[in-house]
């Protein structure tokens, strides 16, 4: 008997001993289609042996051939009993291990939420729209003439000392443009005002820049301006409006006083403050008549219409709803105190 021959049978009789155990010893369907592929994969035994089959003497190729591919026909048709049996075992354990544990704790994701300013700005804004003004808004960076020209401050006048800012350059079609990051939201008086006619009633929310840097001021904070201009409005359509305002965002039990004031744009002029029952006097508002030069200035008659401005700090606010000692906590995004409003 050639060694082909020989080599063939024992190789053949090692896979017929073996094969039924190691399917048969796998546990889960990766061992077994490990096991499998040991005997019928590419690097398999079985399979290595069939390459064998060129060496086989012609006259019994054909007989090894059958007897080869039988072997093979065994180990799937095991292979695919085992397979439906592991699948079964599987499901069996399932449906009779334990339930799924409705109680335990679920695992709950972590929502963000509105930042404080951004929630009392919409609060300050609900209560103006309600009262019938419009939301506009103005670029923050803007001229000269539209943060102080416009509005009266005189060229070189000790008022913009307060408000000193930062100036950009940039060109435009060859020109140099200067612009500044605007110091108060007064700016968007002149620009609504210049582009429709009285009347008109509009608050503006946006972000202005100081020189201003300690516990209660910020070199960028937020205002909202507002202002009303028609035929006959008096102070006492300002003293309403703000009424109103402060009864609604602070409740009724607090009070609210005017003392006199200076802003270049307005006469005349008041600060509002206002005050808890037992607590102090805190200040959250520039306000007045708009000055007659301003409405000059956006090409209104002040001989037809009159109208009342205000100003007021979003920030400031905030720290007075929620009792915050320090501005500088609403812009530091700590989440422990953000969470703790
Ligand atoms: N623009 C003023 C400021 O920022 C506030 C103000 C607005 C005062 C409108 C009067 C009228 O200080």
């Amino acid at each position: 008997m050639s060694e082909a021959v020989q080599r063939f049978e024992a190789g053949l009789a090692d896979v017929e001993g073996a094969y039924q155990g190691a399917l048969g010893a796998a546990n889960s369907e990766t061992e077994l289609r490990e096991a499998n592929a040991k005997i019928v994969g590419p690097q398999g035994a079985l399979t290595q042996l069939m390459k064998l089959m060129r060496d086989l003497p012609g006259d019994r190729r054909k007989e090894f051939g059958q007897l080869a591919n039988a072997l093979k026909g065994k180990v799937t048709a095991l292979f695919d009993d085992r397979l439906a049996a592991i699948a079964r075992a599987q499901r069996e354990a399932e449906l009779t291990g334990p339930a799924l544990d409705v109680t335990m704790p679920a695992r709950w994701s972590r929502e963000g939420r509105l930042h404080p300013i951004t929630r009392v700005k919409h609060e300050l804004l609900d209560i103006f729209a309600s009262l019938g003004f419009e939301v506009a808004e103005g670029p923050e960076a803007d001229t000269h003439e539209n943060c102080f020209d416009k509005l009266g401050f005189p060229p070189d006048h000790p008022a913009t000392d307060m408000q000193d800012t930062f100036f950009l350059t940039h060109t435009e079609r060859g020109d140099d443009i200067t612009t500044l990051l605007r110091t108060h939201t007064s700016t968007v008086q002149i620009r609504e005002m210049g582009r429709r006619p009285a009347p008109l009633a509009v608050v503006s929310p946006g972000v202005v820049y100081r020189r201003d840097d300690d516990a209660t001021h910020s070199p960028m904070f937020h205002q909202i301006e507002g202002f009303l201009v028609d035929e006959g409005v008096s102070f006492a359509d300002l003293k309403g409006v703000l009424g109103v305002f402060v009864e609604r965002l602070f409740g009724a039990d607090v009070e609210m006083r005017f003392r006199a004031s200076y802003f270049p744009f307005v006469e005349p002029g008041a600060e509002v403050d206002v005050r808890r029952p037992g607590g102090k006097w805190m200040e959250i508002l520039g306000c007045g008549m708009i000055h007659p030069t301003v409405l000059e200035n956006v090409g209104y008659d002040p001989k037809k219409v009159s109208g009342f401005a205000f100003g007021l700090g979003i920030d400031r606010i905030a720290m007075v709803k929620y009792a915050i000692p320090n501005i500088k906590l609403l812009f530091e995004n700590d989440q422990r105190f953000l969470q703790s409003l």
